[in-house]
């Protein structure tokens, strides 16, 4: 048995798993389990959607798998014929891995758990209601198939480590690929509310909006080529977006280290002359 992830439990019961390589849990402490279904499943409008008999999902940063297996009981809760593509991306095999090892899947119905196993051995499922890629590598790299394939997805999960312990998938660059493979009526989801992350999302030429918190006070942020299925940012929000906070991480080449793209934001940032974050909060607190 793999050693590398013990599990460690959450607010909701489920377990999650503790990166010392990114020195973050993979999922937020008020609930992994939770957060699958609330940051994701449920914004992503997929069990409204699943009456058009097929869905496809972009799964980006699969590690677990939570979000996935969230994504197929909200699906086949609703519609159990729907049938149902997914393509996930993932740095580290060992990560799913670990997940079935200690039997973490095992809280969804079947058949999901024996599926989402065999994606992660075989790297593909073939059944009769799900076809399903797992594609190992840097995602800022392996986007490029998704894009060359022409899969455009009906949800697409944007689920890396924090931008400071991750800024490599929050970029104006790698957003803007993210955003080639969604549908014309296809929904982003992403629990970050970051004001950079939603300023590299608009400029992909998406709309934003909120997700409800879950647990914590701030909302995630959905994103879709159409402002109908959103529900709009605040004034204060939309304001948020004109601070220092707001200037986006780049990594023009897709190919830079953590580092080089933190430094670079922080250069951007100290030339802005924007308003920092603490004098926004501070304004809307006096108002
Ligand atoms: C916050 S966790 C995702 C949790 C997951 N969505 C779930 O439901 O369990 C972030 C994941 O991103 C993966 N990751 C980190 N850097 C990556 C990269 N450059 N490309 C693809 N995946 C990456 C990590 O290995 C980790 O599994």
């Amino acid at each position: 048995m793999s050693q590398q992830f013990q599990p460690c439990i959450t607010d909701d019961g489920s377990y999650t798993f503790f990166s010392e390589q990114f020195g973050q849990t993979f999922h937020s402490k008020f609930g992994a389990k939770e957060e699958s279904i609330f940051k994701y499943a449920i914004p992503t409008l997929l069990a409204e959607k699943a009456s058009r008999g097929h869905l496809r999902i972009l799964d980006i940063c699969y590690g677990l798998g939570y979000n996935s297996a969230a994504a197929l009981a909200t699906i086949w809760r609703s519609h159990p014929d729907c049938t149902v593509e997914i393509i996930a991306l993932e740095l580290d095999r060992s990560v799913p891995i670990s997940a079935i090892e200690h039997h973490l899947l095992n809280d969804w119905e079947e058949p999901i758990p024996q599926l989402l196993t065999r994606l992660v051995n075989a790297e593909v499922v073939e059944s009769e209601r799900l076809k399903a890629q797992l594609i190992l590598g840097d995602a800022r790299q392996t986007i490029g198939q998704v894009i060359a394939r022409k899969f455009t997805a009906d949800a697409i999960f944007l689920d890396p480590f924090s931008p400071t312990a991750c800024p490599q998938l929050w970029t104006i660059e790698f957003i803007d690929r993210v955003a080639k493979c969604c549908a014309a009526d296809g929904i982003i989801a992403t629990y970050s509310c970051a004001a950079a992350i939603r300023t590299a999302l608009i400029a992909a030429g998406l709309c934003v909006g909120d997700t409800s918190p879950v647990g914590r006070k701030s909302p995630g942020t959905i994103a879709s080529f159409t402002s109908s299925q959103l529900t709009p940012l605040s004034p204060q929000e939309l304001e948020h977006l004109q601070t220092r906070a707001a200037i986006p991480y780049r990594d023009p080449s897709w190919s830079d280290s953590m580092a080089k793209i933190i430094i670079r934001r922080e250069l951007e940032q100290d030339e802005c002359g924007l308003e920092t974050t603490s004098q926004w909060k501070k304004r809307w607190r006096n108002r």
